[in-house]
């Protein structure tokens, strides 16, 4: 469009109309995740020179999926894979499915991967995927279609020893499934390390599925001991109650937590005695939503951050806790069982207030570190037994949060503050190790 002087309105070749990913304002969760960069800088030491590294992904690959919907026609979806860091290993991070995926949260994503897998000293850099879809519109023949297109387009730059994806929100392990044959196809060869997450029968591990939950809550019951918050009669709300809300509230309601709050995307529901944890996944299952769960109130959605409860777990997706709830929240120990559930603000807000925060970067690793047993378990098609991986799940996140708990005391600093800064340092000493190349 002209302007009367004849001027298009982008002349100014400055004018851009997107922000460049190096600006923290305005950016959504790339913004916040540079945010948490600078806090953690100055605690680097020699490090820092290095820390431009963490504020730049390594790659970003935007991918065309077409496919033929059942009716005939063609529909076209945005894909994308992004790999963060590679300094430390292979890049590694789920696959969402999801209407509000966008670059900047899956490079936010990727980014809060490297952080993990290096809180965790898994020998893994951060990646992350994601298709900007609602699956729940596509039929099944559809979503396999689209899952292999899009596995296609990315093949140029996964593999076992370049970059594994896993399962993340509405994405499992028969989507895992189509994705391992659709790489091995395109290789030739039967390429099981290439994704994890994948079902039992097919190179999965046992505990995967679990492992995140399981994780959620080994964490979560060191951070309550560190408090004197007893989980036998600690009262949990929960955001969110698929993979990992759903393993995380039946864990703690085993170990005798009363699970009052849930909330999922069909809705609230709250018992203040305590949901029957075992019959709510059952519905789940069966319904796919909370919503609809006989023996529980609805309440507005809105009032679940007033719910008075002990512990509360975000598990469903990033940006929920913000300036506007956090002064409501009663719990005095929040576990991010979700990536990025916590803004910035938000997070000063619950540190005045004493509320403990155990960051997403540390509590939601249990997925990840199993991930990487099932890895290691391809590499030499030898399994392991429930109860060996269960039992390491736990030492290693028993020992990453001793580490983490201890940083936050020697320096003063919050979980999250300390976990970036044992996982950053750890990034960037790799980094100065192997150089810059050529
Ligand atoms: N699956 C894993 O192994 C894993 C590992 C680490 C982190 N995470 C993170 O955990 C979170 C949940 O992942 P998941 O694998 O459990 O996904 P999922 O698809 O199994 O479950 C997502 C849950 O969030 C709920 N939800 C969606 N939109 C909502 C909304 N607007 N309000 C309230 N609830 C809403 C859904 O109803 C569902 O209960 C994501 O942030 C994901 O990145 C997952």
């Amino acid at each position: 469009m002209s302007q009367p002087n004849g001027a298009t309105p982008y002349a100014n070749p400055y004018n851009h109309a997107l922000p460049s990913y190096l600006q923290a304002d305005n950016l959504g969760p790339w913004g916040i995740y540079l945010q948490q960069v600078d806090r953690v800088i100055p605690y680097l030491g020699h490090l820092a020179r290095w820390a431009e590294t963490l504020k730049r992904p390594k790659r970003a690959l935007v991918v065309d999926v077409p496919i033929q919907l059942d009716n005939g026609t063609v529909a076209h979806f945005e894909g994308y894979r992004v790999q963060h860091n590679t300094s430390r290993g292979p890049g590694k991070g789920g696959v969402r499915f999801h209407q509000d995926v966008t670059m900047s949260e899956v490079m936010a994503l990727s980014a809060w991967m490297s952080i993990k897998n290096a809180a965790v000293n898994v020998p893994y850099g951060g990646a992350k995927g994601g298709i900007r879809v609602d699956p729940k519109t596509l039929s099944m023949g559809e979503l396999e279609r689209m899952t292999r297109r899009y596995t296609s387009e990315i093949g140029i730059i996964i593999g076992p020893t370049k970059d594994i994806p896993a399962p993340d929100v509405n994405t499992n392990e028969q989507i895992m499934a189509w994705m391992m044959d659709t790489y091995s196809m395109n290789e030739g060869a039967t390429a099981t390390g290439v994704v994890t997450g994948k079902p039992v029968d097919l190179g999965g591990s046992l505990g995967r599925r679990e492992a995140t939950g399981r994780g959620v809550y080994t964490v979560g019951v060191e951070a309550a001991q560190h408090i004197g918050l007893d989980i036998a009669t600690a009262r949990v709300a929960v955001q969110g109650f698929g993979n990992v809300g759903g393993i995380a509230g039946k864990l703690f309601a085993q170990a005798g937590a009363k699970v009052v709050a849930v909330q999922d995307h069909g809705g609230t529901i709250y018992r203040e005695a305590g949901l029957d944890v075992p019959n709510l996944l059952a519905h789940v299952a069966a319904n796919g939503t909370v919503a609809g769960f006989a023996g529980a109130e609805v309440i507005a959605n809105d009032a679940f951050w007033d719910v008075d409860c002990d512990i509360l777990i975000p598990a469903a997706l990033e940006g929920q806790i913000t300036a506007a709830n956090a002064g409501r929240i009663k719990a005095r120990l929040v576990i991010e069982g979700a990536n990025g559930p916590t803004t910035p603000a938000a997070d000063d807000i619950l540190q005045e207030r004493n509320i403990l925060v155990l960051p997403d970067v540390i509590a939601n690793a249990g997925g990840v570190t199993v991930s990487y047993f099932e890895w290691v378990q391809d590499f030499s098609s030898f399994f392991w037994s429930e109860d060996e991986i269960n039992a390491r799940l736990v030492r290693i996140m028993k020992e990453a949060f001793a580490g983490v708990w201890s940083v936050a005391q020697d320096n003063k600093v919050s979980l999250r503050t300390a976990t970036f800064i044992v996982a950053c340092k750890r990034i960037l000493h790799a980094r100065e190790l192997r150089g810059l190349y050529p």
